[in-house]
């Protein structure tokens, strides 16, 4: 084996060993009963958050917007979406969360607006070569008419990456670029007034007391000069995860962007963060997100989308102490999010399944929903073993699984009607979590509506089921957090250990993790004395797909 021991990088911001929770607001609570969350839901379910132990929490977007892409579509950076509430609730809940001592972050969306936002609408009536044009990525099209398209991208969400327009005198004129849906409009990041604009609006929820930003698509904002043609490698995964020299992603460019920003947040007190979402094919270049002078923290996309084997876990994890340590950042874990299927159901899945695609009634290779669990709960506890901070997803504490059966006609992600059901998309992760097993919606509202059908075996699933069990995955994750802190586990050192292929195994300071990915049960010897257990077992044999903290005599 090669190095023994792993140190996080040093440093005491709250950010480099927090544990932190992503509210998707659309399905976490909803005040209102009309089936979609919103911030006074968030505020209610405060406690509950505390409860879990988490340090901060992460909000996917409730800003203005016309929800083409629930909410990745931002009308207008400066405002509440009247769905979520307004501006007030938006303080309210902030200062309730404080008050409770857990952080806010919130989501900027800088790569791309809505169709709908007035710099939008301003260029599309103020034609080719406008300064107004200048702030999106606008250009002529190929062919003797401008009929093509200016280049051969194809959009994240299927179909290509460009949109004609109708001009004002009615001819077909000008293409706009559009990684994503073709009301996601990209801004042109080489110009000086986007730049003073998201400053701006950096400046605006800083001044409010938000405690840090999450950064969409932070690898994707700047293109390489020329538009030059690229067709993606075949299957890959959607955000660009897989793919190596891609025109779109991670440019060199957007780590000037945030230099800029690392200094805006440097002006404001209390250790606020930026954690960017960059989909990189290697850690090496992940880490550059996080240089001493750019980002924070930025995902550890490469760990999540390691499958369930032991020696690529060993490598990954491995790998990212290595690189982050590299340039003094803490690796920032995370197994599930919005837009991947619930690591409870993808660690267990029998087909490929890139990143994006989503499950449904006629995908293959479905996931056995008891093994899923099993190695869902064993990664978050080797995960919140490890050095380094890390994100939760709301319902992960619960053990949802991916929602496989939605109809189609409730669909609502655009990669679905993009690739025409083709692919399913990210509905399945985002189904309105379950809070009581008997009530309506199951506690999500009082009126039992809810914008994605909620699966009906899901009140096992329940929050107040849970609490009441021992045993549940609730419990685990909240004795996880708590001796996570207790044992400093987020900051210190790591010292891998042996414990054959099928492992992965290593100790922080006296207290040794092991997780058996292999299928036999695995003999942990004389004197063990358990900490804690992804799941209940007897003896000193480690099952199959369990991870466990202990000490030994
Ligand atoms: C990444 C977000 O997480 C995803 O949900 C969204 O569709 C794209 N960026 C576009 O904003």
């Amino acid at each position: 084996m090669a190095q023994l021991e792993q140190s996080a990088a040093p440093g005491s911001e709250w950010w480099r060993t927090a544990v932190i929770y992503q509210i998707y607001p659309r399905s976490f609570a909803d005040a209102s009963g009309d089936g979609i969350g919103d911030l006074p839901g968030i505020t209610s379910r405060l406690d509950s958050l505390k409860e879990l132990g988490v340090d901060a929490i992460w909000l996917s977007p409730f800003m203005t917007s016309p929800q083409r892409d629930a909410g990745y579509d931002v009308a207008d950076y400066r405002d509440v979406d009247p769905l979520f509430g307004t501006l007030a609730d938006f303080d309210e809940m902030l200062a309730q969360a404080h008050a409770r001592g857990i952080r806010v972050i919130v989501d900027l969306v800088p790569n791309h607006s809505s169709d709908q936002h007035s710099w939008f609408q301003e260029a599309l009536k103020a034609g080719s070569g406008s300064k107004e044009r200048a702030r999106y990525v606008f250009r002529d099209g190929r062919g003797e008419n401008g009929e093509l398209p200016p280049n051969n991208w194809e959009s994240v969400f299927g179909g290509g990456m460009w949109e004609r327009v109708t001009e004002a005198d009615g001819t077909p004129g000008q293409w706009y670029l559009h990684i994503f849906d073709a009301t996601q409009p990209d801004f042109d990041w080489t110009n000086e007034e986007v730049k003073e604009e998201f400053r701006s609006i950096l400046r605006f929820w800083l001044d409010r007391g938000v405690d840090g930003f999450r950064v969409d698509v932070a690898h994707g904002m700047v293109k390489e000069a020329g538009l030059p043609d690229y067709a993606p490698v075949a299957d890959a995964d959607s955000m660009g995860g897989g793919e190596e020299n891609v025109p779109y992603w991670g440019q060199d460019g957007v780590h000037d962007i945030y230099r800029d920003w690392h200094n805006v947040l440097a002006e404001y007190d209390g250790d606020r963060a930026l954690c960017g979402e960059a989909w990189l094919p290697t850690l090496a270049q992940t880490a550059l997100w996080v240089r001493p002078d750019e980002m924070h923290q930025t995902f550890n996309f490469p760990y999540l989308m390691t499958p369930w084997d032991a020696e690529k876990l060993r490598d990954v994890i491995r790998q990212s102490l290595d690189a982050f340590g590299g340039v003094g950042a803490p690796s920032t874990w995370v197994l599930s999010n919005h837009d991947v299927v619930r690591h409870a159901s993808r660690l267990a899945l029998t087909a490929e399944n890139p990143q994006g695609e989503g499950i449904g009634p006629k995908s293959e290779g479905k996931p056995d929903p008891v093994v899923g669990l099993a190695r869902g709960r064993a990664a978050t506890t080797l995960m919140l073993a490890l050095p380094g901070s890390a994100y939760l997803y709301q319902g992960e504490e619960l053990g949802l699984p991916e929602a496989m059966d939605i109809p189609d006609e409730f669909r609502q992600d655009p990669t679905w009607f993009r690739t025409n059901g083709e692919r399913y998309g990210r509905d399945g992760c985002r189904v309105p979590i379950p809070w009581q097993a008997d009530a309506p919606a199951f506690g999500f509202n009082d009126t039992g509506a809810s914008w994605l059908p909620q699966p009906a075996e899901w009140a096992q699933f329940a929050r107040d089921v849970e609490e009441q069990d021992a045993a549940s995955t609730l419990n685990l994750y909240k004795q996880l957090i708590r001796l996570r802190s207790e044992h400093g586990f987020g900051n210190g050192t790591l010292v891998w250990e042996d414990q054959g292929q099928d492992a992965v195994a290593f100790r922080r300071g006296d207290i040794h993790v092991v997780a058996n990915l292999g299928a036999q049960p695995l003999e942990l010897g004389e004197g063990v004395e358990f900490v804690v257990q992804s799941q209940p077992f007897d003896g000193t044999a480690l099952p199959a797909d369990t991870t466990a903290w202990f000490r030994k005599a």
